[in-house]
């Protein structure tokens, strides 16, 4: 199935057939979470199971709480058919049924009662789900939020294993993965609907969440606190594999890319000198630390926080003019000529 993302929706040929194919694509794919991919619904993992369960218990009383009250106001009004309002000037004449009054104690004490079991369970799913059930495996990663992107740093006991990526998260099934949250300027929220409820990311405060997949598959993550002109576009993607593929997408980005060979040589120079004040590569003189770092750019799935499939065209789209696909967004439009676009982009297609 077509894999849909939000850009695709936006720009200046939005119609309803594109609109259509999209709510169909959302509503059909249950199985894979891509095409739902902000489904809070279904819970994948020991944290969002519980949020999950209590979210359809709550859904399904109050939408009871709907149908009671319709039946009872359309009983109401059947009854009052026949009532004939008084002639002006005349008094109307007060009469208490026997009885009435029970509907209101019986009422009242029915939903007393509902609202405190409720209560009550959400308190116990909040307090059950605050902190993870084991810890003395955990992995821990640091994620800062930024207008409008996510930067992701892999903490190991081993300072040399550590490393940042951005907007593309990897972690490994069945283990608790400790998330310490960074604002780098407003406050954003982190949420993946599928693993976790939303924790806030607060600049000066060090807050923490946790997340943990049972199954394998793509989690999307959303900015979940309005944070600015493009807080809808600041997406991220959660990656859950096996262990041992895990281990390997870790090494693979330690690495630093090498020194370019002789013929992109002029490429990796002008990448350098046009995009190297903001964006790291690791290996070369690109050590920008204002935008995400590029390192392994071509072994992520998107670019733009989540907003385009990351194929050439895209990123050479977005590298022409990304105030067009993202307005406001801090990379600017950077004139490139066509040759130096074309350095530019020859040279991030090598960053593996
Ligand atoms: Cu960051 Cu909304």
């Amino acid at each position: 199935m077509k894999r849909f993302f939000l850009g695709d929706l936006a720009g200046p040929r939005m119609t309803a057939a594109k609109v259509g194919a999209f709510l169909i694509a959302t509503l059909n794919d249950s199985a894979a979470h891509a095409a739902a991919p902000l489904n809070y619904l279904t819970g994948h993992g020991v944290r969002s199971r519980p949020i999950a369960t209590l979210t359809w218990a709550l859904m399904i009383i109050s939408v009871v709480v709907v149908v009671i009250i319709v039946a009872l106001l359309l009983a109401g009004l059947r009854r009052g058919h026949g009532f004939s309002a008084p002639a002006p000037g005349t008094q109307m004449p007060v009469a208490r049924p026997p009885g009435g009054a029970s509907w209101i104690y019986v009422g009242v004490g029915i939903s007393t009662l509902v609202l405190f079991v409720m209560t009550v369970w959400t308190v116990v799913t909040l307090a059950h789900v605050a902190n993870p059930p084991r810890t003395d495996d955990a992995l821990r990663i640091e994620v800062t939020g930024h207008q409008w992107w996510w930067e992701v740093r892999y903490l190991s006991p081993d300072v040399s294993r550590e490393f940042i990526t951005s907007n593309e998260i990897h972690i490994p099934l069945k283990r608790t993965v400790e998330v310490d949250l960074r604002g780098a300027d407003v406050i954003h929220s982190f949420w993946v609907p599928a693993l976790s409820g939303k924790t806030d990311v607060i600049p000066g405060q060090a807050n923490r969440t946790w997340i943990e997949a049972d199954k394998p598959g793509v989690y999307r993550g959303q900015c979940g606190e309005y944070c600015g002109e493009q807080h809808a576009h600041m997406g991220f993607e959660v990656i859950a594999s096996t262990p041992e593929e895990f281990e390997k997408w870790w090494n693979s980005q330690l690495e630093a890319q090498p020194n370019a060979s002789s013929e992109l040589a002029e490429a990796q120079n002008t990448f350098i000198a046009k995009c190297g004040i903001c964006h790291t590569v690791r290996g070369t003189r690109a050590g920008g630390h204002l935008g995400p770092d590029l390192t392994h750019l071509i072994s992520r799935r998107a670019i733009g926080a989540a907003l385009l499939p990351n194929t050439r065209g895209h990123r050479s789209a977005w590298i022409a003019d990304p105030q067009h696909l993202k307005p406001g967004n801090y990379m600017p439009r950077l004139e490139l000529s066509g040759p130096e676009l074309n350095a530019v982009s020859t040279y991030l297609d090598t960053l593996n």
